[in-house]
């Protein structure tokens, strides 16, 4: 049977009416057209669907729409202010940290996650914090490389 809920999404307030169990990530992609988040394993193992709801990473594949309402949700999109791109967007750009790019929303959700709850992340914090998130193009070296940078510009108070 469907409900309505009101989620915000990126600062938007929407009203979806849908079957409680479907998964937040199909109502991003499906009914807001938000296709930055990526459907990777669909079973929880990836993270290539993380977005942040009331500041923690879930992995929305596997989150039910139904237990969302009234939660503030961050997409890939919502990071961006215009034209300019969020310093972790700018981090992963620079260092080039991505080859087909499915992993990529993800792992930067992830990272912004990150530095929101350790501005200085040592690389072993870094590791820990992301050993969740895959990449089937190995880009790891580069995601580091990006990840560090990212810190280094958010300590400087290099944000918008
Ligand atoms: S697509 Fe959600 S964890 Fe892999
Ligand atoms: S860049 Fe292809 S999965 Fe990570």
């Amino acid at each position: 049977m469907e409900n309505t809920f009101t989620i915000q999404v990126n600062g938007r307030n929407e009203s979806i009416t849908t079957d409680p169990e479907r998964p937040l990530l199909d109502v991003l992609r499906e009914d807001l057209g938000l296709t930055g988040t990526k459907f990777g394993c669909g079973e929880g193992q990836c993270s290539a669907c993380s977005v942040l709801v009331d500041g923690k990473r879930v992995r929305s594949c596997v989150t039910p729409i139904g237990k969302l309402a009234g939660k503030k949700i961050l997409t890939i999109e919502g990071l961006s202010n215009g034209d300019s791109l969020h310093p972790v967007q700018e981090a992963f750009l620079s260092a080039a940290a991505f080859q087909c790019g499915y992993c990529t929303p993800g792992m930067i959700i992830r990272t912004v996650e990150l530095l929101e709850n350790k501005p200085n992340p040592t690389d072993e914090e870094i590791l820990n914090w992301m050993e969740s998130n895959l990449c089937r193009c190995c880009g790891y070296p580069k995601i580091l490389e990006a990840i560090q940078s990212a810190a280094k510009a958010t300590a400087k108070g290099d944000s918008q």
